[in-house]
């Protein structure tokens, strides 16, 4: 049973070919991290021309990667939401037309879901060792727009126990980053200078959420950072990265190190040693509060290697799954794996689907 998944809800064009829901047999990803590097984050506008001009050949290379033709298919999915409208209806409408052309059934995802099942479908494959995430499991979804917390029950039926009331964790990773000349995405680079700041070197603190205690805010920790960069004669060496950045578009961590003084990489550690702490306390605390049986942890910011050291070392209530960071991150792998239970229970959406830029999970 091939389904062919097609994801395009942000800066990624993505197709997969998915079998039973467990076995990929290929996956495609085309960034479009070139186009919006120099912006320092996402332009829609942009971001719809490249999905565009990307998705048939993406599609077709997944197909000839995995061996199929249109005719091995058993159904087409796509993300339908949450993201970007202009780039959600790329793949929406690519998938349609596919269906409609083959007469093959539709499967609506919700990236979310995706991200999700990115871990379960790893999981089965084996390569997080034998053991499966056993239900109910508490997601932690986390990426550049997203920071979730899921309560995941049988038959995938979700209900939301937090989220961020601001900035996504990614997107403070990302705002971080720009605001020190580091450029975009913000979250890789932080990630491999980190080790080398003292993650204690500057304390942030969080306002206690009035309301649902398991809601999350960045936005207050950004202003921090702004604040700290305010308060310091910092333009030289910003600019100085800046510069590296103009002439050499992917700078190694030597590069970075040789620009970047002790102070700021003080900053960077603590500045992350904060997140991890955040996410990994209300994640407890979550999964506590349900009686999960399994914690997983998705989305782009699940490939820090901070983040995967401290949950190693909590002492968490039940076990953690984390994606490889190639199904972390957005592909359509995880789309056609969250659209096989949908497939085998008849779960097919009509020709008038609509993208859906808000669309929830629950
Ligand atoms: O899941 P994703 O590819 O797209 C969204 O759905 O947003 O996540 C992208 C986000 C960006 O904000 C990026 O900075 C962050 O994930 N990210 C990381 C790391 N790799 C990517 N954040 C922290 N550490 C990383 N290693
Ligand atoms: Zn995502």
């Amino acid at each position: 049973m091939r389904i062919l998944g097609i994801e395009s809800s942000c800066d990624e064009t993505a197709a997969a070919v998915v079998e039973n829901g467990e076995t990929i047999l290929s996956s495609v990803v085309a960034s479009q991290l070139t186009t919006h590097g120099k912006y320092g984050g996402v332009v829609p506008e942009l971001a719809s021309r490249e999905h565009l001009r990307a998705i048939v050949a993406v599609v077709r290379e997944a197909l000839a990667e995995s061996g199929s033709t249109l005719d091995d298919l058993a159904a087409v999915a796509a993300t339908y939401g949450p993201g970007l409208v202009g780039s959600l209806l790329v793949g929406v409408t690519y998938a349609k037309s596919l269906c409609f052309a083959r007469g093959l059934p539709l499967i609506a995802v919700n990236h979310l879901e995706g991200h999700i099942h990115a871990v379960i479908l790893e999981a089965r494959r084996g390569a997080d060792g034998e053991s499966v995430p056993e239900l109910p499991a508490l997601a932690l979804v986390v990426s550049g727009g997203h920071t979730h917390l899921f309560e995941v029950n049988q038959g995938f039926q979700y209900r939301l126990l937090g989220k961020t009331r601001d900035d996504a964790a990614g997107e403070a990773f990302d705002k971080v980053a720009k605001l020190l000349g580091f450029g975009y995405p913000g979250g890789p680079v932080i990630d491999r200078l980190a080790p080398h700041g003292n993650p204690e070197a500057v304390s942030f603190t969080f306002a206690k959420m009035k309301g649902n205690d398991l809601d999350f805010s960045f936005s207050g920790l950004k202003t921090a950072v702004l604040r700290w960069v305010e308060q310091r004669d910092m333009d030289a060496e910003i600019a100085a990265r800046r510069a590296l950045l103009r002439n050499c578009p992917h700078p190694g961590v030597e590069e970075w190190l040789a620009a970047t003084p002790r102070r700021t990489l003080d900053l960077l550690a603590s500045f992350q040693h904060a997140v991890i702490r955040e996410l990994l306390t209300r994640a407890a605390a979550s999964a506590e509060r349900i009686g999960a049986r399994s914690l997983i942890i998705s989305g782009g910011v699940a490939c820090n290697s901070g983040l995967r050291a401290a949950t190693r070392a909590a002492a968490l209530p039940c076990p953690v799954f984390f994606p490889s960071p190639a199904l972390s991150t957005d592909n359509a792998a995880m789309i056609a794996a969250a659209a096989f239970p949908k497939f085998r229970r008849g779960e097919f959406a009509r020709f008038d689907l609509k993208a859906q830029a808000n669309l929830t999970l629950a």
